[in-house]
């Protein structure tokens, strides 16, 4: 992780949407093209674009006023418990059109890849119903074929338990693996099917038998796991074969050794802990015993409201001992490998799609170091250099 490849002076050609030449300017001789468009890059730090692998980025209404309660102590899992938390953006979500659920998000697509962002994954799990989740989902694959930003759709129907089933959580669980994830399957609306694993959510059980419905219908497992308690979530993602197991805030020895043995993606969200004032996950730890460690926002309402990836990385290389190395190697090629995507994103190199972003600092640490602004001075997706 700690290896960049950096090249000096280097040059990159990009031919329909591809990357198709990398090196150092003084090895270039052949000729560019007439027609070709040509940036230059003097100056410039230049590198893959961001693999945001875990949002919830698509919601309704705000929880401002819960930031608030917690800045005087209050703490999530209390709102949660008074009826706030995920439930208070399910309540919004529910009540939002199409047409209303997708204009901000929009807009917010459009921010992240001014702020170099390239591939975003979003879950659904504002809707906990059929109808919601669907709904939810729709409007993510509608934001996929039009944006130019990559968007990854994950099932995330096993986000809460919502109130009308408290008292009876297995007939929840059963509408998700029965109603929603064969509809989900059948009309392709996502890659990966999530659960959030955790105390007074979902079991370790039941999680197991949600994502292995998602799997049978095409949905590769991701997990929620370990976030608040050490549950096992991380064992279980080994066991079911998970691409990734996110949060991990309290994941254990076994939990470490595990996705190690299985070959899982540890994504860590450093955001959550800054924001919600918890525990880090044991980034050091894992990277030393050779887990494949990515960075993502996690932005959503509730427990991270920011999708700045250099901010993520700031919080890691403070926080958590990962070094600039590391943190750019975890925002960029890890997260390709949390979306099962790393054959075709997330680094610079010959064959893959030309996302990249051009950066106005001396040194690639500055991305990390200077924190709380946008240093992304040009993004190109897919070859085309936007225009902001
Ligand atoms: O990843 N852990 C559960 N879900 C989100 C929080 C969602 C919310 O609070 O709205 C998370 O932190
Ligand atoms: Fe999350």
């Amino acid at each position: 992780m700690r290896d960049l490849g950096l090249i000096a002076n280097a040059g990159v050609l990009c031919r329909a949407g591809k990357i198709a030449w990398v090196g150092s300017m003084d090895e270039w001789s052949g000729r560019l093209p007439d027609d070709i468009a040509e940036l230059d890059a003097t100056g410039t730090v230049v590198l893959p674009g961001f693999v945001d692998s875990h949002t919830h980025m698509l919601f309704a209404g705000d929880r401002a006023h819960e930031f608030a309660l917690r800045s005087q102590g209050a703490t999530y899992q209390q709102i949660a418990q008074e009826g706030g938390g995920i439930m208070n953006t399910v309540r919004s979500v529910r009540a939002a059109t199409k047409k209303a659920l997708k204009k901000p998000a929009v807009r917010c697509l459009a921010e992240m890849m001014k702020q170099g962002t390239t591939t975003v994954e979003v879950k659904s799990g504002y809707g906990l119903g059929k109808d919601a989740e669907i709904k939810m989902l729709e409007v993510i694959n509608e934001l996929r074929n039009e944006e130019v930003i990559t968007v990854v759709p994950t099932f995330l129907g096993a986000h809460a338990i919502p109130p009308e089933y408290a008292n009876r959580r297995d007939a929840y669980s059963r509408l998700v693996m029965e109603e929603m994830i064969p509809y989900v399957g059948k009309k392709q609306l996502a890659g990966f099917c999530d659960a959030f694993c955790e105390h007074g959510y979902f079991g370790l059980e039941e999680t197991e038998r949600i994502l292995t419905a998602g799997k049978r219908w095409g949905m590769k497992p991701k997990i929620h796991a370990d976030e608040l308690t050490a549950m096992g979530g991380a064992e279980l993602a080994a066991g079911v074969g998970a691409v990734s197991a996110d949060h991990l805030e309290h994941v254990s020895e076994q939990g470490i050794a595990a996705l190690q043995e299985a070959d899982v993606v540890a994504t860590v969200l450093p955001g959550v802990s800054f924001f919600l004032n918890h525990g880090y996950a044991p980034a050091r730890q894992l990277i030393d015993r050779g887990v494949a460690v990515a960075l993502a926002s996690d932005f959503n309402p509730g427990s991270c409201m920011s999708f700045s990836m250099p901010m993520m990385m700031t919080i890691a290389c403070t926080q958590m001992g990962m070094t600039p190395e590391e943190a750019i190697t975890a925002a960029t090629l890890h997260g390709a490998a949390a979306l099962d995507m790393s054959s075709t994103i997330g680094s610079i190199e010959v064959g893959k799609n030309a996302d990249l972003i051009v950066e106005d600092i001396p040194d690639y640490r500055f991305l990390a170091y200077h924190f709380g602004v946008n240093l992304i001075r040009t993004t190109i997706k897919n070859g085309t250099i936007l225009e902001f």
